[in-house]
């Protein structure tokens, strides 16, 4: 194909996959050959869904290479690697809620004092993050308890 054929394929294609969110093109796209179940219970790196979904092209997946990115992309942001709290040190921490290095290590200090943090709501009382919103990167942090 020429590269004009293909931007005009790609101009075409659009309106079509606006429509659809993330999650109804993988629902759609994905559940011709299973269901959601194996996918529903993983949490990978980006780079890992992009080699999954990369090994469902070759077994015979069909989607346009904006639909491939668009999984990609709604799988990663929503079944990511979340980052255990309870085990992140400061700089992870500092990165994963975008904080200052001096705030994420009192964040450490408090549950070195106080424990492993059990909730979100925990996290938000640390009075070293000041009421700051950390509310869009709850996603991104898992709780779970350190064994
Ligand atoms: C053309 C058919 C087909 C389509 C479409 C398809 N898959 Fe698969 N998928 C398979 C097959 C075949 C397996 C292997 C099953 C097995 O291992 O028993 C598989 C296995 C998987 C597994 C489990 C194995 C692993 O690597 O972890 C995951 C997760 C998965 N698919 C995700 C997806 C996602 C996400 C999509 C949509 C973006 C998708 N699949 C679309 C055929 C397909």
């Amino acid at each position: 194909m020429t590269k004009a054929a293909m931007g005009l394929a790609a101009t075409l294609c659009l309106p079509a996959i606006a429509q659809d969110s993330g999650k109804a093109l993988v629902e759609r796209v994905c559940t011709k050959c299973h269901n959601l179940e194996a996918t529903s219970r993983q949490h990978n790196t980006r780079e890992r869904w992009a080699a999954i979904v990369d090994d469902m092209v070759s077994r015979g997946m069909e989607a346009s290479d904006a639909e491939i990115e668009k999984a990609i992309d709604y799988l990663a942001r929503t079944q990511g690697v979340r980052l255990n709290v309870n085990k992140a040190t400061a700089e992870e921490l500092a990165g994963a809620l975008n904080v200052p290095a001096s705030t994420a290590s009192a964040i450490i200090a408090y549950r070195a004092k106080a424990g492993p943090f059990k909730s979100f709501d925990e996290l938000k009382r640390v009075p070293a993050l000041n009421g700051k919103d950390i509310e869009s990167k709850k996603d991104s942090l898992d709780f779970s308890q350190p064994k």
